[in-house]
């Protein structure tokens, strides 16, 4: 079975979030399973690109209603990566070292029409086509319903949505840049008057999964809009949790922290890396470490964080290391913090994946009082760190945490509100003075099993019911 997984992001080529550790990881776990699956992606200006070769395998113009761009279909050479990975190259449109941006409409439009165009032209058609997010959002309907790829129309496709909140909604303005289709069936692009990819993807796919399972119900109930939408096609829609590469996230063989562990070495190990933070961050390794990684928007809770460390760094029980960047209110709320808690917390706002894995290793807690979770991948790389997840019950975390206090490993709370954090963190505290339980609570979180395993198996099945 050949699968083809479109996407905007792929680690370790280009990431934002999750989504690219998702699509970097699934395709290897699926071809363990024997299937063939591949990742078509932009072709980005980045350090990736410019340090690895590429060879072209096809070369074409795509169209955006009058307008016309060269473009060329790239595959990447002396790849390690566990699945071949091809790009679409529109050097007047994506080479860039972004991934998102505000002219994004056009970007990915053209991006998804290259790719079908260049889809059409395979002697070896994908036998399932698997997109993800927006982005990829319009594939299921012009291959459906514009006349050009007639050729695609029976090849089935699979939509993840990563996270609903955000749709690629755009005008009827740019209605004549999608490949002609019967205009009887433009009701399939339209959501509320707009031109919604996500919602039009959620249509006319042929099997729409989230995440995780708790995702796809609160869906149905709170969807940025499109939760009647949801409930209308639930027949087709399935949760399955993300798993992590346990080949990239692996204490004992992370070439980016400090010093390797595995369980038995975990309390050296993490103290080690504890230090490492300390010393550079200028926090006190003695009291307990709590870590924040993440994107600094509602969805994660980040408005909560300057008053909730506050609160807590006043009692001078704890340090905090936050790693982020997102909404500049915040940024400056939390570098402010900086000057009050010298000595017990920092921050460092910007994008560093070595230190991110650092934090995982040598945090003793990690923070995720998210308001939206539709998985969620920094608990599971806590877990497998021996760092213990402080998180709100919603979503994926709902589905991969559950509470010490019901025989569980982590710590959970209900409301995404300054008291809950705060009561959370302080039961962190007091976990923190009972050292037997913590460690016996490190051992067995490291030896979670949340490889992709299991979930490249249900996908793998989900593709094997729609190809029979
Ligand atoms: P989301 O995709 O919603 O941001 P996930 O939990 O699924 O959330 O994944 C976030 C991924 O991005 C993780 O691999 C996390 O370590 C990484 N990450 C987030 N922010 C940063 C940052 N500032 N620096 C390094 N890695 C980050
Ligand atoms: C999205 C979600 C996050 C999820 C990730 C990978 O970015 O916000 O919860 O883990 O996609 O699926």
């Amino acid at each position: 079975m050949k699968i083809l997984h479109i996407s905007a992001e792929c680690y370790p080529i280009a990431k934002v979030g999750g989504l690219a550790d998702v699509v970097g990881a699934l395709p290897k776990y699926q071809n363990i399973q024997k299937t063939s699956s591949e990742v078509l992606m932009p072709f980005y200006d980045n350090t990736f690109t410019q340090k690895n070769t590429f060879t072209t395998l096809y070369q074409s113009n795509v169209n955006l209603g009058s307008q016309s761009f060269s473009f060329e279909i790239k595959k990447l050479e002396n790849n390690e990566l566990g699945f071949d990975i091809f790009f679409v190259s529109i050097p007047d449109l994506i080479f860039t070292n972004y991934v998102y941006s505000s002219d994004d409409t056009d970007r990915f439009l053209a991006f998804q029409i290259a790719a079908l165009d260049w889809i059409l032209t395979l002697k070896k058609k994908p036998s399932i086509i698997h997109c993800h997010d927006h982005h990829a959002g319009l594939i299921p309907f012009m291959m459906t319903q514009s006349m050009k790829y007639k050729k695609l129309r029976n090849i089935p496709t699979v939509f993840t949505i990563h996270n609903a909140q955000y749709q690629g909604w755009f005008s009827y303005e740019k209605l004549a840049n999608i490949p002609t289709f019967d205009s009887a069936n433009v009701g399939l692009l339209d959501w509320d008057n707009q031109i919604n990819p996500l919602a039009t993807a959620i249509k006319c796919a042929w099997r729409v999964t989230t995440v995780s399972p708790s995702y796809m119900e609160e869906l149905k109930k709170e969807a940025n809009g499109l939760e009647s939408l949801l409930l209308h096609e639930s027949a087709k829609c399935v949760g399955i949790l993300n798993g992590i590469d346990t080949d990239v996230w692996n204490p004992e063989t992370d070439h980016y922290i400090e010093k390797n562990y595995k369980i038995t070495q975990v309390q050296s190990g993490k103290r080690v890396n504890k230090n490492y933070l300390c010393k550079r961050f200028n926090l006190d390794n003695k009291k307990p470490l709590f870590v924040f990684i993440g994107r600094l928007v509602g969805e994660k809770g980040a408005e909560l964080l300057p008053e909730a460390f506050d609160l807590i760094l006043r009692e001078n029980n704890s340090s905090i290391l936050l790693l982020g960047s997102g909404n500049t209110d915040v940024e400056n709320e939390l570098e402010i913090l900086k000057e009050k808690y010298k000595g017990t917390y920092n921050t460092f706002i910007g994008y560093d994946e070595k230190l991110s894995h650092i934090m995982y290793a040598g945090a003793d807690f990690l923070l995720m009082p998210s308001r939206v979770e539709p998985c969620g991948l920094n608990q599971m790389y806590a877990l497998r760190y021996g760092t213990i997840p402080i998180v709100r019950s919603i979503g994926g975390l709902k589905d991969t945490v559950i509470d010490i206090n019901e025989n569980g490993f982590g710590i959970l709370h209900q409301n995404v509100s300054i008291s809950d954090m705060v009561y959370a963190l302080k039961r962190g505290e007091e976990l923190y003075q009972n050292m037997p339980k913590l460690k016996k609570i490190r051992n067995s979180i490291m030896n979670i099993n949340h490889s992709w395993e299991t979930s490249a198996k249900t996908y793998v099945n989900l593709y094997k019911s729609l190809n029979q």
